[in-house]
């Protein structure tokens, strides 16, 4: 059984690329329905194109509202039979009403360790508060800004010299990895969400899971 994914991105698209190179190499049980965005000509778009995934871009500026675009953007999710929504780079808010019938189905990739520092610049926000850690967290998508209960996290450590760049170019591969696991711990079936906390293998979450050095998630 695989499990039918929808992916919806804005730009450089490097989260898509590595769940799409995770499937190639058989380490994720799923199938791409549908990319789909708000910008036409996002490269994560055209990598999809490239690996002959159907995409779909709609034009914000051509709705009236918000949930206008969200109600027609995920009619087309829904039509695409995918069951997981994957939010990889989504740089929209989203309508509650989507979010509302997406509950326990639709993922967001956060560069932050929730629930610090939801919404942007979170590479910025962690260095001028001193932080000795940063990271990234996979979480299920609520009406709240990355704001839905959280599955698993990956760390790293901030050095005296670093700035947004060096962090961002350290997390990045760390969170592809996080992705592809959370990914695939769903599409295995080993978590979900239930009355809005995050289970694991039948029971619920303390704490998000940890991404281990070897890519693996495990307990906090
Ligand atoms: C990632 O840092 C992700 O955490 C954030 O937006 C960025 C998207 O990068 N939500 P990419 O488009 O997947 O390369």
């Amino acid at each position: 059984m695989t499990l039918p994914v929808a992916v919806l991105a804005s730009g450089r698209g490097s989260n898509l690329a590595a769940l799409i190179a995770a499937r190639a190499a058989g380490e994720l049980p799923i199938e791409f329905t549908l990319v789909a965005g708000d910008k036409a000509d996002a490269p994560a778009l055209r990598n999809a194109e490239a690996h002959g995934i159907p995409t779909f871009a709609l034009e914000p500026k051509s709705f009236a509202a918000r949930a206008e675009f969200d109600a027609a953007l995920f009619a087309n999710v829904k039509a695409s039979g995918a069951q997981l929504v994957v939010l990889a780079g989504y740089m929209r808010i989203l309508d509650p009403a989507v979010t509302a019938q997406w509950t326990g189905r639709m993922i967001n990739i956060h560069p932050s360790l929730l629930p610090k520092y939801r919404g942007l610049h979170t590479h910025r926000r962690a260095l001028e508060a001193g932080d000795t850690e940063h990271g990234s967290s996979v979480h299920f998508v609520s009406a709240e800004l990355d704001g839905g209960p959280v599955i698993a996290q990956v760390r790293i450590k901030i050095h005296p010299r670093d700035t947004e760049d060096t962090l961002a170019e350290r997390l990045l591969p760390k969170e592809h990895r996080l992705l592809v696991a959370c990914v695939g711990a769903i599409a295995r079936g080993r978590v979900c969400e239930r009355n809005g906390q995050t289970w694991c293998d039948g029971r619920p979450l303390a704490k998000p899971l940890q991404l281990n050095t070897d890519g693996r998630l495990a307990g906090a």
